[in-house]
């Protein structure tokens, strides 16, 4: 019996265009194996298309990917566009209409990836859990006296009970399925109004999930104990603000931007998830044929594990980390000289070793 997933593919600017073909081919050549059958939609979507027409996607763009099983996305930005132009136009409106809440972002150190933290060892294996609608990234503000000596901002930060409630049932629920250990991300020593109240509804959760232990630690030194003692984390759950900065640093302490992906999820699966690299569009490598795919792949086995397909997922994670492991195999920001085609083909050929 073959299972059939229609995929709308954002591959975006710069090397987004090139990390996508690879994650591809890696679904292809593992739904081969397990009786699936990927047929991708390509959107051009991007800052190139914002140059040409004015737009980062059409109007109406999200009507024609609502009804696609998940959506893959490369990266957005260009240097001769705004970033907020990008995030504004394209991701931010994906995340919110389709009630991606949860960013998914897994954290593990993997062998052939040089970390720059002495002490993130092999063992280092957590999951930074971001809310990703609402919070400190809000429409709500304004700016007032433009130019003059009074000139001013003013941007809120929004916290719902339904919007707090959802993301902590969902990280607790992570904690309960791994080592049972969450550790919330606050400032409600500094941040007097919505940290507190975020810190009432991770206590009250905490009650809803009594097999998970739960501590919270204020984000500064969070961060430090991140890149200090990395092993000691098993799920964090952060705002959306402190779950951005919290999930690129983590990132960083696994070794390389350029391998980390991560999921926008719509838990319920009213609207399409989508999975995308941390990292970005690359300009300065754009175009060479020697960005690493392993953030996207990795995209793609997350995907997979959404769509209900655990075996092919972990098939494909084994496939890259195996080739990961074997030092000619690397692409240039791990200190090799393979390019995106060369991974992609060790890892195509792991895969079907397997
Ligand atoms: P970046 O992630 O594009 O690049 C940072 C550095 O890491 C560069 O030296 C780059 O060559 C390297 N790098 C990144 N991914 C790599 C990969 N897969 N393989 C090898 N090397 C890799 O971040 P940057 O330069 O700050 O941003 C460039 C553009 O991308 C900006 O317009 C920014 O707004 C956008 N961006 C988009 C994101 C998204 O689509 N979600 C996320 C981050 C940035
Ligand atoms: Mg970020």
């Amino acid at each position: 019996m073959t299972t059939r997933h229609r995929i709308a593919l954002i591959p975006g600017d710069g090397i987004g265009t090139e990390v996508l073909p690879p994650a591809c081919a890696v679904l292809d050549a593992v739904g081969r194996r397990h009786g699936l059958d990927f047929t991708y939609d390509t959107f051009d979507w991007s800052c190139q298309r914002y140059v040409t027409e004015g737009a980062m996607m059409p109007e109406g763009g999200l009507d024609r990917i609502r009804h696609h099983d998940a959506v893959l996305l490369g990266a957005v930005g260009w240097p001769t566009v705004p970033d907020h132009v990008s995030l504004w136009g394209l991701l931010i409106p994906i995340r919110r209409q389709f009630q991606q809440y949860v960013n998914l972002r897994p954290i593990k150190v993997l062998d052939g990836v040089p970390s720059p933290v002495a002490r993130a060892t092999p063992d280092v294996d957590f999951v930074v859990v971001r809310e990703n609608v609402e919070g400190e990234y809000s429409e709500i503000g304004g700016r007032l006296n433009r130019g003059f000596p009074t000139e001013m901002a003013v941007q809120e930060a929004i916290f719902t009970r339904q919007g707090t409630e959802r993301i902590l049932d969902y990280a607790f629920a992570i904690a309960r399925t791994r080592r049972g250990e969450l550790v919330s991300a606050t400032k409600s020593n500094g941040i007097v109004h919505t940290m507190p109240f975020w810190d009432e509804l991770v206590r009250e959760a905490g009650a809803r999930f009594p097999e998970v232990s739960w501590r919270q630690e204020h984000i500064d030194a969070l961060v430090a104990k991140v890149v200090l003692d990395p092993s000691r984390f098993d799920v964090i759950v952060a705002s959306n603000l402190f779950g951005d900065i919290l999930s690129d640093l983590a990132a960083a302490v696994a070794g390389s931007i350029g391998i980390a992906p991560a999921a926008n999820l719509n838990p319920e699966r009213d609207h399409p998830s989508m999975f995308e690299p941390v990292h970005g569009s690359a300009p300065d490598i754009a175009g060479q044929g020697s960005a690493n795919p392993l953030g996207a792949i990795w995209c793609a086995s997350m995907m997979l594990d959404h769509l209900g397909h655990p075996e092919a997922a972990t098939e494909v994670f084994d496939a890259f980390a195996s080739t990961l492991a074997t030092a000619d195999a690397r692409t240039a920001d791990l200190g090799g000289t393979a390019t995106t085609k060369e991974f992609t083909d060790l890892v195509l050929q792991a895969l079907t070793r397997h």
